[in-house]
């Protein structure tokens, strides 16, 4: 039995499929079409899953969209009554969905009668969870769901157990941890779809000063019955002038509207300029927000882990990537695993919305675990070589070689161990949008000036971003203070204090490390690499970047040559070739 999951319409928009309960392919549009974010139809991810599966559009079963656009109906009306604009919006979102199979049939020229699949419309939010729960390894698991908004709810909580979910609570429009979150990035100045990421790693460098203002702005009683939070209205502007998010029809790439009123610049000051200068003011305003985010996220997590008394937790929606208060869940609460999926924002309802019809709706029991994030494209040894030939490099002074893999990676470790930087692009690409060592730039971390090299020469974002290390997991207790596996770089932890001058480059000002922890099982060449690194310097770290500038991670061969020629990169590695600058 086929299932696609179709992301669609939204920010994230991502396809994924599954055949007989086992997860085949899953990718966002963002990597083909190189807009971050890409929303609109996933037309090119959809045709990577059938190709990648061996099928055609006839033979899927199920079509799996994760939207009710019925969801919480009454509460829609309510709001389109009192908003035109609104409303408006509500009609063009709920044309674009009903024409789904049409847009499907159009994008592979078919007609719409050959598709014989039944469509499944899955709320958001059991979207998300789904996402978490099915592809842990987990029999039993509470689970949360957090973002901005979707099928008018931003939060949702419950359980797991086997193949079914129960869901105990909802937070709904207009209250959303997300949003908060985000109004507060775009009063810093951050304001571009998806910048709230940035915001986390400024919070580092500054003291809680506002965090009084921010419990008036987002309200939480740890000892209410409810297991929710609720927005102080006054601050913000989305309850007034709709919560849709739009995109450009030229590229697809996302927006959100102005999210917060002139009464929250009353309270936390002016909001900054996209081109001013970053204050200390602004540093102790992102410290602040992050710090009553995890208030509010640790305090709700600490509840649903004493109601339901269980000891795992599944985490998705947009503010399962806040790593920074993930990695403090230990401590915080009495759940003592935690899973996080790669692509826990809205990439992820593509594959949660097919693994909810597939547990769901046909009662199929558990047989699959998400236990590496490498759902992506791939290319053979003759693409590479071609991709290669048809650049130039050789002509242009570059050397190649192609390498058995124990020659390569001891090569490759020893340009790194030197201070070099290099491009590393292997096997299939990650899914989600950390890259976590088949389309990554990999560095020393030993060095303390790499940061600002990398920034120099290839990545060319702000200085307050911290770059994070993947670690050998056998080596992780070694070298942090907590060792919960951490494959899918979605947790930070504290390094230990007398290691953080062995791996400066990736430590945080605040002495924390936002990991990837490596196994043999999930990628045995990046474990090679690191392992071939130790054996060098005695450090079982690299720094490790995703493979792009200021673009999606790159997919194909071409685009990784493309980044490298542009870059001052000093080598790359494609598959088993081996590439150096002069
Ligand atoms: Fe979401």
């Amino acid at each position: 039995m086929n299932i696609l999951g179709i992301n669609a319409y939204h920010g994230n928009a991502s396809a994924a499929i599954v055949c007989d309960g086992r997860l085949v392919a899953a990718v966002e549009e963002e990597r083909f079409n190189r807009v971050k974010y890409a929303a609109g139809f996933p037309a090119q991810a959809i045709r990577y899953c059938l190709k990648a599966a061996s099928l055609t559009l006839s033979d899927i079963d199920h079509v799996a969209v994760p939207r009710n656009p019925y969801a919480r109906l009454a509460t829609k009306l309510f709001y389109a009554l009192r908003m035109p604009s609104f409303a408006r919006e509500r009609a063009k979102v709920l044309t674009k969905f009903t024409g789904i199979p049409k847009a499907l049939a159009q994008a592979f020229e078919a007609d719409p009668k050959e598709l014989s699949a039944k469509f499944h419309r899955i709320e958001h939010h059991q979207a998300h969870l789904a996402s978490s729960f099915y592809c842990s390894p987990f029999e039993s698991a509470a689970l949360l769901s957090a973002d901005g908004l979707g099928d008018f709810a931003s939060t949702m909580w419950g359980t797991g157990n086997g193949s079914r979910m129960k869901i105990d609570g909802v937070v709904t429009f207009p209250h959303s941890l997300g949003l908060f979150y985000s109004a507060v990035t775009q009063c810093l100045g951050f304001l571009k779809f998806g910048d709230e990421y940035k915001v986390m790693g400024l919070a580092a460098y500054g003291q809680p000063d506002q965090l009084e203002a921010l419990r008036d702005i987002v309200r939480f009683n740890p000892g209410s019955a409810n297991n929710g939070f609720s927005l102080g209205l006054d601050y913000f502007s989305h309850h007034r002038t709709g919560p849709e998010m739009s995109w450009a029809e030229a590229d697809k790439t996302p927006s959100l509207g102005k999210l917060f009123s002139n009464e929250m610049e009353k309270r936390l000051g002016p909001a900054r300029g996209a081109e001013q200068v970053l204050e200390q003011r602004h540093r102790d305003l992102a410290s602040s927000l992050q710090a009553r985010l995890e208030e509010v996220y640790l305090g709700m997590l600490k509840k649903l882990a004493e109601r339901t008394e269980l000891k795992a937790v599944c985490l998705a929606g947009g503010v399962a990537f806040n790593c920074v208060a993930n990695g403090k869940i230990f401590d915080a609460t009495s759940f003592d695993q935690v899973y996080v999926q790669p692509a826990a924002g809205d990439a992820g309802l593509a594959v949660g919305a097919a693994y909810h019809v597939w547990h769901q709706i046909l009662a199929k029991p558990r047989s699959f675990v998400m236990d590496h994030a490498y759902w992506g494209p791939e290319y053979s040894r003759d693409e590479i070589r071609q991709a290669i030939e048809s650049s130039g490099m050789a002509q242009n002074g570059c050397t190649i070689a192609e390498l058995p893999e124990e020659e390569l990676v001891r090569h490759t470790a020893a340009i790194v161990a030197e201070g070099k930087i290099l491009g590393w692009f292997q096997g299939r690409a990650e899914w989600g949008p950390r890259a976590l060592g088949n389309r990554s730039i990999v560095a020393d971390p030993r060095r303390p000036e790499m940061k600002e090299i990398l920034n120099q020469r290839i990545k060319h974002r702000e200085i307050f971003r911290p770059f994070a290390p993947s670690i050998l997991a056998e080596a992780t207790s070694e070298y942090f203070e907590k060792s919960h596996p951490s494959p899918f770089m979605t947790l930070a932890y504290s390094v230990r204090p007398e290691k953080r001058e062995k791996i400066p480059a990736p430590t945080h000002v605040n002495g924390t490390g936002r990991l990837q922890t490596v196994t043999r099982e999930a990628n045995p060449r990046y474990h090679a690499l690191i392992s071939a690194f130790r054996d060098l310097t005695g450090v079982p770290v690299v720094l490790n970047t995703s493979f792009n500038d200021n673009e999606p991670i790159v997919c194909r061969p071409e685009e990784a040559i493309d980044c490298f020629k542009r870059t001052q990169m000093d080598a790359l590695v494609l598959g088993d070739f081996l590439i150096t600058r002069g």
